[in-house]
């Protein structure tokens, strides 16, 4: 959700705090803040709006000196995004300056007790009662170090800190509970962050906080705490992220650079997994003994990551023959959910720190379920907290709506279906084979679909005024459907809606009437006449149809469609792969058209670690 950063070294702190700031915007972007501590002072700037106002407040930060900082990017939960209401938080008295990320859940109980003692707030939010009840115990014990910890045991909730002390202007402190935060290693300088991209431009070398974990960390040395106080030695992680990788490299919008970077990303997700023409899944520790006892596979995830499950309970239904349900984190922590130690659970998240599917695996692992994940940031919560992970290398991915994660996910996916169908003796070996040879096709025929959009474009400036539309499909088209749907809905505010084909006659065909655009994906060939009925069907109600189809399919789609798009031929399981290029593309130019801000799309954030 919110992103920070902190810098304590030898240099101006406020210009790096700003552009560590910059590539953590994606996480939130209703307001900023940074505070710079100088000679026992702490100077704080906040501008509601996006992060170029607080630059051009600040000047760049020039009007803040000092070595030290924290800095905030803020996604609002309690209190509107306004200037007060934006972090850093100060404490009355001024001696505490404090950025959050998560949400203290007995806030207001402490507020109650603090304005009790005399304390008055300035702000709305549950973090400045953090800010203010350090302040309330540090001027008891004189130590930020015992009211940190003094604070940590009254709070409930999710947090990651960090905080400043006007007396103590040599340091930051840090603390964690179920929201990131990594510690970087600079030379003569170090970092917090919430992510990985505001810090590789000055260091690789980072460590990951656990819960209940506090850090102190000077220019020179990182100390880090365990909940009891006892000083613990971190593990460091070499990060192997290019800077450019979180830049635009000259595409106008980080979701079309990502968008052009699927094929590598698919390409670097599968051929180390590819050895002698079968696919091996070396970090994968499940045998097919253990396979063979799970009755059951229940995958959990939340917003594109769960259309990935949705899509993969097809693909491994049909070929390992293992039961899959796919449940929604928010709706599976809450469902007593029938898992035990027969259950395997596939977590999917791009991020790793998605609190709902976090909460999920938790209560599955509680329940005996053993958990194997697909996850893109390496380190991140949910793979340290897996029993078995596997990632997608799809690179950092800023845009918030996802493209290059998912299409890593899927074919990661689709790959443990084969391996699972293969282990269990499920599949015949020359069909795995050619399935097995397909996947390393995909690559080269996303490639195709990418050198092509002009039509895509075109369709755009055409049918961008539309203010509802519907996509149908069914069995994996309708998958297919349920992600272009939201993609479209992120990022151009469009209604939309994705429905089951065949469920259309059950209510929704109502809404269909002259002019309405139906996206008609047709691409599964076993189900194509059907598929054309419904497209039959629409048109009869006065519907515009854009329909999604194979090359194959082309000629007889369009004596029915108003206008077509193709994907190359592939094996029926890797439909959604191709097909969701297009889509994504779809969603891009109708946003575009419409002047949406395609990057930061309102309201949303792109690593949701609230509930
Ligand atoms: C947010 C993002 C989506 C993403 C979802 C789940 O809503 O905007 O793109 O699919 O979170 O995130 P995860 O990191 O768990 O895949």
């Amino acid at each position: 959700m919110c992103g920070i950063v902190g810098y304590v070294g030898r240099e101006q702190a406020a210009p790096i705090l700003l552009e560590g700031l910059s590539r953590l915007e994606y996480r939130g972007y209703d307001s900023a803040g940074i505070c710079v501590s100088a000679d026992g002072r702490l100077q704080l700037s906040k501008s509601k709006g996006r992060l170029q106002n607080l630059i051009e407040k600040t000047e760049n930060g020039a009007l803040l000196p000092g070595t030290l900082g924290i800095g905030h990017t803020r996604w609002a939960t309690h209190g509107e995004p306004n200037d007060i209401n934006s972090h850093p938080h100060l404490s009355q008295g001024g001696k505490i300056a404090l950025v959050h990320n998560g949400i203290i859940e007995n806030y207001l109980e402490l507020r109650q007790f603090l304005q009790a003692k005399g304390v008055q707030f300035a702000s709305e939010t549950d973090s400045e009662v953090v800010a203010q009840l350090l302040e309330f115990y540090y001027l008891q014990t004189h130590s930020v170090f015992d009211a940190l910890y003094m604070v940590l045991h009254r709070i409930e909730g999710a947090y990651a800190l960090g905080i400043l002390c006007a007396d103590e202007p040599d340091r930051i402190y840090a603390a964690r509970k179920d929201a990131p935060l990594l510690l970087g290693y600079g030379n003569g300088c170090n970092f917090i962050a919430s992510d990985v991209t505001a810090l590789v431009k000055h260091t690789r070398t980072v460590a990951y906080m656990e819960d209940g974990e506090v850090a102190v960390l000077t220019r020179d040395s990182i100390r880090v705490f365990d909940a009891m106080e006892q000083e613990v030695q971190k593990e460091r992680h070499f990060v192997d992220w290019e800077i450019s990788a979180a830049e635009k490299g000259g595409y106008p919008h980080f979701m079309l650079k990502e968008i052009m970077e699927e094929p590598d990303a698919v390409r670097r997700t599968i051929s180390p997994r590819l050895k002698g023409g079968r696919i091996t899944l070396d970090d994968l520790t499940l045998t097919r003994q253990e396979l063979e006892g799970f009755s059951r596979i229940c995958i959990i995830a939340c917003g594109s990551s769960y259309h990935v499950g949705v899509i993969g309970k097809y693909n491994i239904e049909k070929l390992a023959r293992i039961p899959v349900e796919v449940t929604l984190a928010s709706e599976f922590r809450y469902c007593d959910p029938l898992v035990d130690e027969k259950t395997l659970v596939l977590v999917i998240s791009q991020s790793g720190e998605t609190l709902d599917t976090m909460a999920a695996m938790r209560e599955a692992k509680a329940r005996g379920a053993r958990v194997l994940s697909i996850v893109n940031v390496v380190g991140s919560s949910i793979a340290r907290e897996s029993d078995d992970v596997l990632y997608t290398w799809a690179g950092p991915e800023i845009a918030v709506a996802t493209t290059k994660a998912f299409s890593t996910q899927l074919v990661l996916l689709d790959m443990i279906a084969l391996y699972f169908a293969d282990l269990l003796g499920r599949i015949a070996p020359e069909r795995y084979q050619a399935l097995v040879d397909e996947i390393s096709r995909l690559p080269e025929k996303m490639e195709a679909i990418l050198q092509d959009c002009k039509g895509i474009q075109h369709y755009a400036s055409q049918y961008f005024n539309h203010e509802s539309i519907f996509f149908i499909g069914r069995n994996l088209d309708y998958a297919l459907g349920l992600e272009g749907s939201l993609k479209l809905k992120e990022i151009s505010y469009i209604h939309s809606e994705a429905y089951a084909s065949g469920e259309l006659k059950h209510g929704t065909i109502s809404l269909v009437e002259q002019g309405t655009l139906v996206v008609a994906l047709s691409t599964y060939s076993p189900l194509f006449d059907k598929a054309m009925s419904n497209v039959v069907e629409v048109k009869a109600r006065g519907a515009q149809v854009l329909a999604l189809t194979t090359a194959r399919h082309r000629a007889e789609m369009e004596k029915n469609a108003d206008a077509i798009l193709t994907i190359p031929e592939t094996e029926d399981m890797f439909l959604p792969s191709l097909g969701v290029i297009p889509l994504q593309l779809f969603a891009y130019y109708m946003a575009l058209q419409r002047g949406c801000d395609i990057d930061k799309p309102r309201n949303l954030a792109k690593s949701v670690t609230v509930e």
